[in-house]
C-alpha cells in the first residue's frame, strides 16, 4: 500500500521564482495573458500539459458536469477563459422511443444554494446544495447543445465531453428499484440483458457519436443520488454496474468513455473494490469520486469532507496502475493549485471542478473576468495556494524532476507512482 503523502502547510518556493509570483498574482488580478500555458512556461520553466480522456489538455483544470454547462455561451466563457476541457451537464439515457427509465433523474429544479460548510476536520469550504438531477430538456436539445459546445471546443482546442446516466437495474436480475422510482416521467420498457435496458444504452451511444464522430467522449455518471437510491444498497449490485457499463456502451458505438465514480455509502474499503473493479472494466478513463451523499438531509454535498475521502481512498491504492492505464480526472473540492497536486500525487492527469466556478464572487482574488477566468487566476498564481508554487515546491525538494529543462504537471503523478512503486 502506499504510503499517504503529506504536504507541508507552506510550499518552498526559491525567491526569484516567488518574487515573480507574487508581481503576477497582482497583476493578472484584472485579466490572464492571451497565451497562458505559453506564458507559463516561458516564465516559470514549467509546462502545464495535462490529459484528459486520453486527450492532451493545456492546463489541469476542466469544468464538471453540472449546472454550469447547460448553455453554449458558458461553453464559450470556459474556453475564452482557456480551461483545459469542459463536460456537459448529464443526460438521461433513453431508447428510440423516447422512454427512460432513469426519469426519476430528469426532475426540473432550479433553486441552488451555494453557500459555506465545515468538514469533520473543522475547515470551512463550500458546497453547493440542490435538490435538482440530470437535464430535464429534451435530448434532442442536448445534442444540439453538444454539437455546439464540440464546434467552440474545437475552434479553441479544448475537449468538450458529454455526460450520461445509463439504466441501471435492482439487485435481483432484471429488478428494478423502489416501486414508482422509474415512474415520474420513465415508461416501463423491455429489459435486455442482466436487468440493462439495453436499448437506452444502444440508442443514447449512438445517437451521441452521430454527433462526436470518432473523437466522442462520454462520461457516465453514477450520481451522489444514486448512491443514496435503493438499487446501490447491495454491495455486489453497484459492482455489477461498474463491470458491465462499459461493455454495454462500446457495444453500441466507439467512443472514449469515462466512469465517474459514485462515493458509495459504504466504508473505504469497499470504495477501493468500487476502484478496482473500474480499474479492470474496460472504461477508457475514470473520474475519482463524485459529491458526497446526505441520507438524512437527503442531499449530495461536497467541500473538505468530499477531499478528505477520495484522497484517503485514492491512498489506499498503489499509485502505479494510475500512472499508466486507465487514466484518473479528479473531481472533489479542488478549490486550490494545491489540491489538484494532492490529487495529481495521487495519479490525477486533470481534475474537474463545479464549486468553485461557482463561489461568490468576493471569494476570488481576481477583479475582473469571468468566473472560470478568476478562478484559474487563483489556481495558478495563488502565492501560496496555486498550482505554480506547488510545482515549484515539489521541483525544490526532489519531488518532480525536470525534464528537457521544465518541470512538467504530468510527471507528478508518474514520478510519485514510481517512487511508490
Ligand atoms: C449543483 C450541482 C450539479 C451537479 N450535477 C452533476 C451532473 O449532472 N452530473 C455529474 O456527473 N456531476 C454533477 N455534479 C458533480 C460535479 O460535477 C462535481 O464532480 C462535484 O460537485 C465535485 O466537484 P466540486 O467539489 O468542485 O463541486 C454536480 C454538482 C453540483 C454542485
Amino acid at each position: 500500500m502506499t504510503s499517504p503523502y503529506r504536504m507541508p502547510d507552506n510550499p518552498q518556493v526559491p525567491r526569484p521564482l516567488r518574487s515573480r509570483l507574487l508581481l503576477d498574482f497582482e497583476r493578472f488580478k484584472t485579466g490572464l495573458p492571451a497565451e497562458l500555458p505559453a506564458f507559463v512556461r516561458e516564465r516559470y520553466g514549467m509546462d502545464l500539459t495535462a490529459e484528459y480522456a486520453g486527450r492532451r489538455i493545456r492546463l489541469p483544470f476542466g469544468k464538471a458536469s453540472g449546472q454550469l454547462s447547460m448553455t453554449a455561451a458558458e461553453v464559450q466563457a470556459d474556453g475564452d477563459a482557456q480551461l483545459g476541457f469542459v463536460v456537459l451537464k448529464t443526460v438521461i439515457a433513453e431508447d428510440a422511443a423516447g422512454r427512460r427509465s432513469m426519469g426519476a433523474w430528469a426532475i426540473h429544479e432550479t433553486a441552488m444554494r451555494v453557500e459555506p460548510i465545515a468538514s469533520a476536520s473543522l475547515r470551512r469550504g463550500w458546497t453547493v446544495t440542490w435538490k435538482g438531477r440530470g437535464w430535464d430538456r429534451s435530448f434532442d436539445d442536448y445534442l444540439a447543445l453538444y454539437r455546439e459546445a464540440l464546434e467552440i471546443g474545437s475552434a479553441l482546442d479544448m475537449p468538450v465531453a458529454a455526460s450520461v446516466k445509463y439504466h441501471l437495474p435492482g439487485g435481483e436480475r432484471g429488478e428494478e428499484g423502489e416501486e414508482g422510482e422509474e415512474g415520474e416521467e420513465g415508461e416501463e420498457g423491455e429489459e435486455g440483458e442482466g436487468g440493462f435496458r439495453v436499448e437506452e444504452y444502444e440508442y443514447t451511444t449512438r445517437r451521441i457519436a452521430e454527433v462526436g464522430g470518432r473523437g466522442a467522449i462520454i462520461e457516465k455518471d453514477f450520481s451522489p443520488t444514486l448512491a443514496g437510491d435503493d438499487r446501490a444498497l447491495a454491495r455486489e449490485n453497484v459492482l455489477r454496474w461498474i463491470r458491465e457499463v462499459p461493455r454495454l456502451v462500446s457495444r453500441a458505438a466507439r467512443v472514449t468513455l469515462g466512469l465517474k465514480l459514485m462515493n458509495a455509502l459504504f466504508d473505504d474499503a469497499f470504495q477501493v473494490e468500487i476502484l478496482r473493479a473500474a480499474q479492470t472494466s474496460g472504461a477508457d478513463f475514470l473520474v475519482c469520486f463524485n459529491r458526497l451523499y446526505d441520507p438524512v438531509k437527503q442531499v449530495a454535498y461536497g467541500g473538505w469532507d468530499l477531499s478528505d475521502r477520495n484522497l484517503r481512498v485514492l491512498d489506499m491504492v498503489p499509485a502505479s496502475p494510475f500512472a499508466l492505464r486507465p487514466s484518473l480526472s479528479a473531481t472533489g473540492n479542488i478549490c486550490s493549485g494545491r489540491m489538484m497536486t494532492e490529487y495529481a500525487l495521487r495519479g490525477a492527469s486533470s481534475g474537474q471542478i463545479h464549486t468553485f466556478f461557482q463561489v461568490p464572487l468576493s471569494e476570488y482574488p481576481a477583479t475582473a473576468g469571468s468566473r472560470p477566468a478568476r478562478a484559474l487566476h487563483a489556481l495558478l498564481f495563488h502565492p501560496e495556494e496555486g498550482l505554480i508554487a506547488w510545482m515549484a515546491h515539489l521541483g525544490e525538494t526532489g519531488e518532480l524532476s525536470p525534464r528537457d529543462g521544465f518541470l512538467h504537471f504530468l510527471d507528478i503523478a508518474h514520478e510519485r507512482a514510481r517512487h511508490s512503486a
